[in-house]
């Protein structure tokens, strides 16, 4: 499209005051407002202001009917059958050594909560040592490599704000002596962001205020990088999805990988029995057979507070953000029109997508731009009201200190109803799932440096060894352990086992 006529389609559908400062813009300020504009779906943005934005009365909440707590398969230590568990765990163990797995992390996030000034897989996490996260994430990896005698693909999805960054911080480490040929860093997609009544945001004169699509946007990301081509040319049908700011996460469950491919499943996921009937998480739910997760926000609290004849909670199935992803059902859920029908098990593979970059040569797309509407069409967006920075109708910076607009996100779990035999199985919170969210209080780097810890505490003590704790199973002294010695209490005993003379658990004690 001419760039007139781009200008004259903004303003017809209400939006010229993205041009506002087009005739101070020199030829090159224009030319980059025109690209981002380029990226812009105006009948998108129409529709969400129609259903998210201007309508405040009588919208349409969470779709609450016919919903009952999901299956989950529980822990053996919990009722679950042990057999059961060490029949997924061997077929988890055959796909990783048939080189079927592959990891991926979503690492596009802004991290506002922890206000924490670069990529979050770059920030400090490990008690004794300062481990990045993306450190700690590489070295189980390495080892899982190694245990399974086939080196993982890792793939990483970053944002436009933080992927040269990403790059860089892996390239200065080496990639954590990972082989960089496995390492696979593409950007995720953007939305503009709103004001209340419906106006798209500039960021500065020259520029529009656009955001990350959500981790929901993961999926098309997948896709138009060319990330699930490199899976299928590789053998990987399996991908382990998890979150960047979780250093407890195994990032590679062999009975979970198991229980999602004996199961057939498109999709799958851990939760954690919730701790209290308000804790805020999503929780697991069964609607029209399918399973779903229903937010804390959405669900009214005498829902969360039901309980079963013997007390417990009724909805207890808490999502942690871990799920296994079949490749085919990812390539489907990025495709648009046919994601919106139901998982039929016949899955059909993805025309090539316009406004994806052009391939590398190595056939790998580290940019993914735009948000073509019949992708977007797949997973529902939802509104978050921000703090967006934005200029005046002077083009001055306004640093808002309430929230002056709304950013739109998809989230990966809306994937889930599409998904046939998706399958939820319990994991204990302790081995799985400490997140660094805030600078401060719960979910922060204190507690997660604690949980690392008396995780540690837990395999020495396992395996025999004299550690001082307290009450909580907080060691006395700091403690740490590499991925690269020990990434569970199996594979931790193991090599404690070797040990010829075994060290005295004391602050600084540190196992390579
Ligand atoms: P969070 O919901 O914690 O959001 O993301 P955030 O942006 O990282 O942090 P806050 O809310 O601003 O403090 C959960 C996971 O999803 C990823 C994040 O990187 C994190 O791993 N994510 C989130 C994306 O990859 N892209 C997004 O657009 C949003």
């Amino acid at each position: 499209m001419h760039t007139d006529q781009l200008i004259a389609s903004f303003r017809s559908a209400g939006q010229g005051q993205v041009f506002s400062f087009w005739e101070s813009l020199d030829a090159a300020g224009r030319a980059a407002l025109v690209a981002q504009a380029r990226e812009i779906d105006l009948a998108e943005v129409a529709r969400l202001n129609r259903t998210l934005v201007l309508k405040t009365a009588g919208v349409a909440g969470v779709d609450l009917s016919g919903l009952t707590p999901a299956p989950c398969t529980m822990l053996p230590e919990n009722g679950g059958d042990a057999a059961q568990w060490s029949a997924a765990r061997a077929a988890g163990e055959a796909a990783l050594r048939a080189g079927r797995v592959g990891v991926f992390t979503v690492a596009g996030g802004q991290g506002t909560r922890l206000g924490y000034d670069g990529p979050k897989g770059t920030f400090a996490v490990t008690p004794l040592k300062g481990k990045s996260l993306f450190q700690v994430f590489a070295e189980k990896i390495k080892a899982a490599g190694l245990r399974y005698g086939r080196p993982l693909h890792w793939f990483i999805m970053t944002s436009h704000a933080n992927h040269e960054q990403t790059e860089q911080f892996f390239a200065a480490h080496r990639y954590f002596g990972l082989d960089r040929a496995r390492v696979h860093c593409f950007r995720q997609g953007r939305m503009p962001a709103v004001d209340f009544a419906g106006k798209l945001l500039l960021e500065s004169p020259g520029s529009l205020a656009l955001s990350p699509d959500g981790h929901g946007g993961s999926l098309r990301a997948l896709h138009r990088s060319g990330a699930l081509d490199l899976m299928q040319s590789e053998g990987i049908d399996t991908l382990s999805y998890f979150q960047v700011d979780n250093p407890l996460i195994r990032c590679v469950d062999p009975a979970f990988i198991g229980f999602h491919l004996l199961a057939g499943s498109g999709m799958s996921s851990k939760m954690v029995p919730k701790a209290y009937a308000e804790e805020k998480v999503g929780h697991f739910c069964l609607q029209n057979g399918k399973v779903v997760v229903i937010e804390y926000s959405d669900m009214p609290l005498a829902m969360q507070r039901e309980t079963n004849p013997d007390g417990s909670l009724r909805y207890s199935a808490g999502s942690i953000a871990i799920h296994i992803i079949d490749r085919e059902f990812a390539r489907r859920m990025a495709g648009g029109a046919d994601a919106q029908k139901p998982e039929t098990g016949n899955l059909k593979a993805e025309d090539s997508d316009p406004n994806a970059s052009l391939p590398s040569s190595s056939g790998f797309r580290s940019q993914v731009s735009g948000f073509p509407a019949a992708a977007a069409a797949a997973l529902p967006f939802h509104r978050a009201d921000k703090k967006i920075a934005t200029v005046d109708a002077a083009g001055r910076p306004v640093k808002p200190d309430k929230p002056n607009g709304v950013k739109f996100e998809m989230f990966v779990f809306d994937a889930l109803p599409f998904a046939q035999n998706s399958v939820v199985i319990e994991t204990a919170r302790a081995d799985d799932f400490s997140p660094v969210k805030n600078a401060e209080g719960v979910d922060s780097p204190k507690t997660s440096k604690e949980d690392q810890m008396r995780q540690f505490a837990r395999w020495l003590l396992a395996a025999g060894a004299k550690v001082e704790v307290d009450a909580t199973g907080l060691p006395a002294g700091r403690v740490e352990v590499s991925p690269l010695f020990g990434y569970d209490a199996e594979t931790f005993a193991e090599r404690w086992s070797r040990l010829p003379a075994k060290p005295a658990v004391t602050e600084g004690l540190y196992l390579e």
